[in-house]
């Protein structure tokens, strides 16, 4: 039987940054592909490299940054090989992006729906602007936000209210890819949960692939059915997120984030953070990144970086799984 086509598909692509210190290693060799009605989530400390990884997707890279390997493919198409033209087409109506911290970045002397339907009319220029209100209006019943306020300002509305226009923003062309950059980190518990409820529920309808980035590992367990682990740049760890129940069958940086995971329902609530820092991305230690911070760290570590191993269909780059067979 012929394989689905990935919506997303990653192919050891690294990026990195030119800095006064040194080209600083952001992304390093990851693979990755998302099919579409799925949630992946992607998880690592600050500073791993999550948003370089997405607005590499978006082929919206800082100036300073460069791919230095690998391909991306949206919906079969190679993003870096596409014309400018076909690119700013593709963008928003085939992929579109929430961006960190985004809901503050909105337009201040735009209204809210001067800014919707301007996504609108710039891709479709045979819109009408009747057609574009109507979107705008539909648009607003799926983030549920009450129509009046296609008539305010951003600072006119809360936080959580400002996070459901810029959701709207980047579902306004029904892309088949939606990437959304820590989407409910700056907001409070209960309009976090609302949100998310609503991430649920337009993903539900609308069969997205999405790549949902967050250092929260019990949120992104909660909303996605895979997780890829970022350290350093890497996926030390790709797995399904069920598996995450069995922490002593993960990576040891996984074990550790699991550990930093309250957990209300145990008796004894002691929470473990991982000890010591990111490396330094300009110069990685050598071997397994995770070494110097790694409990169950050998010679080996440091000397050789672990190959990808397979296991149970959970993809680990760790020494620890170097006896169990890997296969492709
Ligand atoms: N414009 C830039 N120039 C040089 N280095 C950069 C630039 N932007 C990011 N970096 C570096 O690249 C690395 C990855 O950054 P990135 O923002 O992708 O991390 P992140 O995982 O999204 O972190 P956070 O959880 O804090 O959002 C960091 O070491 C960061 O300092
Ligand atoms: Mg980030």
């Amino acid at each position: 039987m012929e394989e689905k086509q990935p919506v997303l598909e990653l192919q050891n692509v690294s990026v990195s940054y030119d800095s006064p210190a040194g080209m600083v290693h952001a992304v390093n060799d990851v693979s990755l592909k998302i099919y579409e009605n799925t949630i992946v989530g992607l998880i690592g400390e600050s500073g791993s490299g999550k948003s370089t990884l997405g607005n590499a997707i978006m082929r919206l890279l800082k100036n300073n940054a460069v791919l230095t390997s690998g391909t991306i493919k949206v919906m079969g198409k190679d993003v870096y090989s596409m014309h400018k033209n076909d690119l700013r087409k593709f963008r928003w109506s085939q992929m579109s992006m929430v961006f960190q911290s985004a809901m503050n970045a909105l337009n201040p002397v735009l209204t809210v729906e001067e800014q919707i339907l301007d996504v609108f009319l710039s891709h479709d220029k045979s819109m009408s602007k009747m057609e574009a209100k109507k979107r705008a209006l539909e648009l607003m019943d799926i983030v549920s936000i009450d129509p009046k306020h296609l008539k305010s300002y951003p600072h006119e509305l809360s936080g959580g209210m400002r996070q459901r226009v810029v959701i709207a923003i980047a579902i306004a062309l029904d892309p088949k890819l939606v990437i959304m950059d820590e989407p409910t980190t700056a907001l409070d518990v209960v309009v976090q949960r609302s949100i998310l409820d609503k991430i649920k529920e337009i993903q539900r309808v609308k069969k997205y692939a999405i790549l949902f980035i967050s250092h929260d590992f019990s949120l992104v367990s909660e909303l996605s059915s895979k997780v890829a682990i970022m350290y350093a740049g890497r996926f030390i760890e790709v797995t399904d997120s069920k598996s995450l129940e069995q922490p002593e069958r993960h990576h040891p940086y996984t074990q550790g984030l699991l550990k930093a995971i309250p957990q209300l329902t145990a008796e004894d609530v002691t929470i473990e953070g991982i000890a010591g820092n990111p490396p330094n991305l300009v110069d990685l230690p050598s071997g397994c990144a995770y070494h110097p911070r790694c409990p169950a760290a050998y010679d080996l570590c440091k000397k050789v970086r672990p190959e990808i191993r397979y296991v149970d269909g959970r993809a680990i780059e760790c020494h620890l799984y170097d006896t169990v067979q890997s296969e492709v």
